[in-house]
């Protein structure tokens, strides 16, 4: 078994190292402190192919698989995860245009998000009363001839206020639960559709994440991606790639952690006789447990670029590395001793940022019944 990456995914992450290191790492500490919108730097991600990495050439993605995707993405994220998750929820909503959109909706949408001529496309599942039971959510989508008239509000959007465009997940069928829930390609300045200012939030800065409020909006029914009826499924599946990339994101971010802990221990070590067992096993930890989560996510990877179920291994691979992250960030924290705490050292910054890696895309609450479910299908199927 081959775990490294073949020379087209190895472009890929070279390229996201190159601008992970010239435009994001520069940027980092300053979006941290100041907010804003990263939209340059995303149309510069988008330029260089990294807006569409797992789309087909056809409609101006780059084509290079899911784990060259993985792999830029930890790249990217081990910069700026702010930055970072734009670029992955904009590389989610792509895929699935591909996938469910018809021809005239990938053309419409694909090329601007792949050229980068749009710094971002947004997908919408969460409301105010809605978030891990996804189901339940209450926006409607009522039929009106040749268009559907959307009502309602969702929360929790990343990139709301300049995304091209947004996948908004609604009701169309009252009496249905998952089954009654449509998906839509919404366009910002559509009559009816208004985006709320940004939540003030721990981390990831660099994020603007916003409310949607829609209130009698118009929009074709050309505008529907898939059947109707099948927007669940179409959110689901989408997740599905949407947390291995949160996987990726996850290690990033730990990497960086590490490396700043790995960094001043080596430099303590060559100035101050003094006793760093505990520290170099916290160390060994943090690097055995990253290797771990690298692990998991290339097979989810694997899986999805070989067109395989992978609903347990997303999960699991989720759930996994932003717990993982998560502790390799407190470590660093303990190794850095008072600077750890200190906002003028990046490791403040990726324990706030790491944080809610562990609560989107599925709180691991939610992957846990994910992989739970998996366990016992797979044994009533063997049963
Ligand atoms: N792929 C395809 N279809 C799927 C699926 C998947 N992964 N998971 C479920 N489905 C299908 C089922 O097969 C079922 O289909 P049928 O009706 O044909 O049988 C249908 O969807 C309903 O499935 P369930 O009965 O399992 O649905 P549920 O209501 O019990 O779902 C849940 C439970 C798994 C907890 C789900 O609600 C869930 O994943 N919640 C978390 C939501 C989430 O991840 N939100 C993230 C918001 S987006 C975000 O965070 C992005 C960002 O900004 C960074």
């Amino acid at each position: 078994m081959d775990l490294g990456l073949d020379a087209r995914q190895e472009e890929t992450r070279a390229i996201a190292a190159e601008l992970a290191a010239d435009l994001l790492a520069p940027a980092a500490a300053r979006f941290d402190r100041d907010g804003g919108a990263p939209t340059d730097h995303l149309k510069a991600l988008g330029a260089r192919g990294l807006l569409g990495i797992n789309v087909d050439p056809r409609w101006g993605g780059r084509g290079a698989g899911v784990v060259a995707y993985v792999a830029a993405v930890r790249e990217l994220a081990a910069a700026c995860a702010g930055t970072t998750v734009g670029m992955m929820v904009t590389n989610m909503v792509a895929e699935a245009i591909q996938r469910f959109g018809d021809d005239a909706q990938r053309d419409r949408y694909l090329r601007p998000i792949t050229a980068g001529e749009w710094p971002a496309a947004a997908f919408s599942l969460s409301e105010p009363g809605s978030g891990s039971d996804a189901a339940s959510l209450r926006t409607t989508a009522t039929r009106d001839g040749d268009h559907y008239v959307l009502d309602g509000t969702k929360a929790w959007v990343t990139s709301g206020g300049f995304a091209g465009v947004y996948l908004v997940t609604a009701r169309t069928d009252p009496e249905q639960r998952s089954r009654g829930i449509s998906a839509f390609l919404v366009e910002p300045g559509t009559p009816g559709f208004e985006v709320a200012r940004p939540e003030e939030k721990l981390g990831q800065h660099a994020s603007p994440t916003c409310q949607l409020v829609f209130d009698g909006c118009r929009v074709p029914a050309a505008s529907r991606l898939g059947p109707e009826g099948v927007g669940f499924k179409i959110a689901m599946s989408s997740l599905d790639g949407g947390r291995v990339g949160v996987s990726a994101q996850a290690i990033g971010i730990a990497t960086a952690a590490a490396a700043c802990a790995a960094r001043h221990l080596a430099d303590q070590m060559q100035h101050i006789e003094a006793d760093n067992a505990d520290r170099q096993r916290e160390l060994a930890d943090c690097a055995i447990e990253i290797d771990a989560g690298w692990l998991l996510c290339l097979r989810a990877a694997a899986l999805k670029d070989a067109g395989k179920p992978l609903i347990r291994e997303a999960a699991m691979s989720k759930l996994f590395c932003t717990d993982m992250a998560h502790r390799v960030c407190e470590r660093a924290l303990r190794i850095l001793g008072p600077d750890g705490i200190s906002g003028a050292h990046p490791v403040e910054r990726h324990l706030r940022d790491v944080r809610v890696t562990r609560i989107y895309e599925g709180t691991n609450e939610v992957q846990r019944i994910v992989i739970a479910r998996e366990v016992l299908r797979a044994m009533a199927r063997q049963a």
